[in-house]
Order: structure tokens, then sequence, then C-alpha cells
């Protein structure tokens, strides 16, 4: 096990001036990294279970400085350290209560991406905390094992907070992810992997200038923090549980010698049975737990290829499309623990099935707005009846990638153009990439947790569209609850 002392001793380094001849990059053509680091793990967040069953974390939102590049030092901001945060664990079933104290400079909120939860602990933009105020959400995990994540969700200013850093992996335990013969030995055989894009300025902070229609596009790939990393592999096989933490970039993932490997986990958890694919694309705020088997002594690159899926994308290259990047080193020990085969099943999922009357709903993205609109906190796009399962069907009308997250549930995809979707989509998913013209129904179901004031997100995740009011709001209501949203004053971070 890694220690948080070893994590932060890895990251954190005394200001350097960064050597002559590196100038600012102005381009996103990739840069090359010489070396390579030891990948860092988070630390798993302490926590403390009280005699009332509640499990217990704290989270500090401060600043620092990381090391991401090797002898440069970044000003960052993190979560209890300099940069990302500690891995949450807590299992289905638990009751857990987070004290978030805000030691930035200005408000911040922290998000729960995935889970389900009361709308007033979802930490959007309706639960901001001030500078040194602390926020203390608790709820009751009530869904499968999964990598989520935690992220800030100030309204405008997501891309800026995340950019900086903030960013944190929320895992969930059950039973039925403990039974199955997967890799599940953290930071060893289990591996947190988000995956980031950065461009620095010639001093080494993050250049948070120039943004493509898309967001903040970098020339850097950092893992976990850092760029150029590599993990090196003890055991046959190896889990990566992989975020797309970046503002805008999409990866086109594979092995560098085109080797299979095995999806066995999406969004929301494990999935049904493993699929073998030799390429996977992630648009940002997805996850994806992948298994990558290995032979002693070998060097194997995680890479992203340029993106495929481009049709009716006004100017791929200038989004990034065409880069190819090597993401993270996987370094083979001579002699490699041995690992069960994989399971051929893994978790069962039952398809929702809508009511026979579904309320279906129809999303248009469009430039910065979803259904010619842009945000407004101060509106509540729509309600939806508590117990009830719906079908959303959402459509790309652009010439620009969008994807289509939304809070408070995970969801399963029906129809991609009204085909049934593709494998790598046949699980729980909170955040699906919407290709240009191309219309995909989702079907989630709103099971509880009913609230006429506080509502829930949806949006798209390339945060400098939701930034830019690419977003909308949901109450979930019981039999004749009426809406009673709080009037917010939003002139400081409205972007209209
Ligand atoms: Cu990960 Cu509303 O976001
Ligand atoms: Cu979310
Ligand atoms: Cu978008």
């Amino acid at each position: 096990m890694v220690t948080r002392r070893g994590f932060l001793t890895g990251l954190a380094l005394t200001p350097v001036v960064y050597a002559a001849g590196c100038s600012v990059r102005t381009s996103s053509a990739p840069a090359a990294v010489a070396g390579t680091r030891a990948l860092p793990i988070p630390p798993l967040a302490p926590s403390t279970l009280g005699a009332d069953g509640v499990r217990r974390f704290a989270l500090r939102a401060q600043t620092g400085n990381t090391e991401m590049l090797r002898g440069s030092s970044t000003p960052t901001w993190g979560y209890s350290g300099s940069v990302l945060g500690p891995t949450v664990r807590a299992r289905r079933g638990e009751q857990v209560e987070f004290t978030v104290t805000n030691g930035l400079p200005e408000a911040t909120s922290v998000h729960w991406h995935g889970m389900h939860l009361p709308a007033k602990f979802d930490g959007g933009p309706h639960q901001m905390i001030a500078p040194g105020a602390t926020w203390t959400p608790r709820w009751t995990v009530q869904q499968q094992a999964a990598t989520l994540w935690y992220h800030p969700h100030p309204h405008g200013a997501t891309e800026k907070h995340v950019q900086r850093g903030l960013s944190g992996f929320f895992l969930i335990d059950d039973e039925d992810a403990d039974a199955l013969a997967l890799p599940k030995d953290y930071g060893v055989d289990d591996i947190p992997l988000v995956i980031q894009d950065r461009r620095f300025t010639a001093e080494g902070s993050i250049d948070e200038s120039d943004p493509t229609d898309i967001g903040l596009l970098g020339d850097t790939i950092v893992t976990n923090g850092i760029a150029g990393a590599h993990l090196t592999v003890t055991t046959e096989r190896v889990r990566l549980r992989i975020l797309n933490g970046s503002s805008g970039r999409l990866y086109n993932l594979a092995l560098a010698d085109g080797r299979t490997f095995h999806l066995v986990g999406t969004d929301g958890g494990l999935l049904p049975k493993p699929v073998a694919l030799e390429q996977l694309q992630l648009s940002p705020g997805e996850r994806a737990e992948l298994v990558v088997a290995m032979s002693p002594g070998e060097l194997l690159k995680l890479r992203s290829l340029p993106i495929t899926d481009r049709d009716g994308i006004d100017r791929p290259t200038e989004f990034g499309f065409d880069d190819t990047f090597d993401i993270l080193d996987l370094r083979a020990a001579d002699t490699l623990r041995p690992a069960a085969a994989l399971p051929a099943t893994l978790v069962p999922m039952t398809a929702l099935t809508a009511a026979s009357t579904p309320a279906t709903r129809s999303f248009d993205l469009q430039w910065f707005m979803i259904n010619n609109q842009r945000m407004d906190m101060n509106r509540i796009d729509l309600t939806v009846p508590v117990d009830t399962t719906e079908v959303w069907s959402v459509r790309n009308k652009d010439n620009w990638p969008h994807n289509f997250h939304v809070h408070d549930v995970q969801f399963q995809v029906l129809t991609v153009d009204g085909k049934p979707p593709p494998p790598a989509l046949s699980g729980w998913k909170d955040t699906v990439y919407t290709s240009s013209g191309t219309t995909y129904t989702l079907a989630m179901r709103f099971a509880d947790h009913t609230d006429p004031t506080y509502p829930y997100m949806y949006h798209c995740h390339l945060l400098h569209h939701e930034d830019q009011g690419m977003m909308g709001q949901f109450l979930v209501l019981a039999p004749g609850q009426r809406p009673a949203p709080m009037a917010m004053d939003t002139g400081s971070t409205h972007h209209g």
C-alpha cells in the first residue's frame, strides 16, 4: 500500500527555476516527455466510523505546488494535498458524512459525480462553499460497486477549478464485487488512473489562456497529477480504473501493440460480462475499468490514438482529434504474481423498462445550449415525478463534440440512432458521448430523494461548455408537491 506520506513526498517540490530552452507551447501537438517517474497512487482517504454508524471523512480544498513536470513547480489546487485528492472508499449501505472545508481564495463546491443522493447534498452550483467555510453533506450509499469521482461545480468556473487540480476518486464497494476474481489490491493491481491534458507556460504554471471551442486543450498528458509516468506491474493482470478528468479532450485508448484488453466496468459499475476491445473512446467525465494482461519483463504503453468517430465535426484537428499520446508506461516485473482467469460473468443488470406511457423528453445539444437555452440558476427546466422510469432522447445536432451527463441517476443507453448500443455502452452510464448528428435514448429511474427546492443538473461535461451554460436543472417531486426553488443571486457567476 502506498502511504499518504509517500504520495505527498512524491509530488511536493520546492520551486525550481524552469530550465532555459522551453518556450510557451501554442499548438496542441503532443509534447515529448523525457524519462518517466513512478505513477503516484492517491492515498485512501482516512475515515472514522462513529457509534452512530456514520463513516466520516474530511476534505479540504487548498492551494499548493506540484511537480507535474519533472524539475518544475506548478501552482495547483488539491483536496487535502497539493493536487487531486485522496481516494474515498465506502460500502453500499453505509452512511457517509463529509466535512468539506474551503481553504481556497474563492468559493467552490464538491459534487459527487455518479452518486445517487439527495439533491441538497449533490454539491452542484446551489451548494457553494465560501472561502473558509465548511459544508457537511451526509447520505446513505445506495448503489452498486462503482468507480465514481468528486470535483468542483461552481457555475461558470468549473473548468478552472478542475484544471488547477481539484478531482478525486470515490470508489464504492459491495459484496457482489468482493466475490469476483478481479484484481482488487488498491495501488498494486487495482489502479486508479485519472488522465488529464495540460498546457504549461514557460514558468511551469498551468496555461489557462486560449480555450478552443471545446475548452482548454493541453499538449501534455498528466496521469494522477504528473507528466511522464510509469506503473510497475507485479501481477499477470492489472485493473485500471480510468477517469477522463480532462476539460474537453477525448481519448481513444489502446495498447501500443494493439493487444486486446477487457472492459469490465463503466461509469455506474461492473458490466454483466467482460467485453474484449482493442480501442475505447472516453470523453470528459466518463470512467472505464479495464483489465490488461501482461507478460513478465515486458514494457507496454497505454496510448491514445486519433479519434475515429469524427463524422460531422467541423474542426477535428483544432479539437485534438488527430493527436496521439503515450499515456502511461506499464512495466512488467520479471516475475509476475499469478492472477485468476477473468470471470465469464460479472454483475447482472436488470433492464430498465419505462411505464406504459413513458414521459419521454428531448434534449437538443448545440453550441453552448440545450434546447436552445443556456443555464439559468433561477429556472427549473423540468420536473420529474418520483418513482418513475423515464426515457430521455438526447441529440447532438451540432458540428462540435458534446457529451451528456445526468446527476442523481445512472442510466442505460437503449438506442443509438434507433439501433442497439455498442458493447462499450452496454453498462450503467452517467455520462455518454454524443456523436455529431446522432440521437441516443437513455432510460433512467428516479426512485426517491424528492426535493421541491434543490435541483439536480444535466449538462455537457466538456467543462467549457458547461461553464458557458450548456446545462439545465430538474427537480424530483413527490405526488402533489409543487416546485419551491430558492431565488439565487447569480450576478457574479452567471455567464449569459
Ligand atoms: Cu461531473 Cu455536473 O458533473
Ligand atoms: Cu455529476
Ligand atoms: Cu458540449
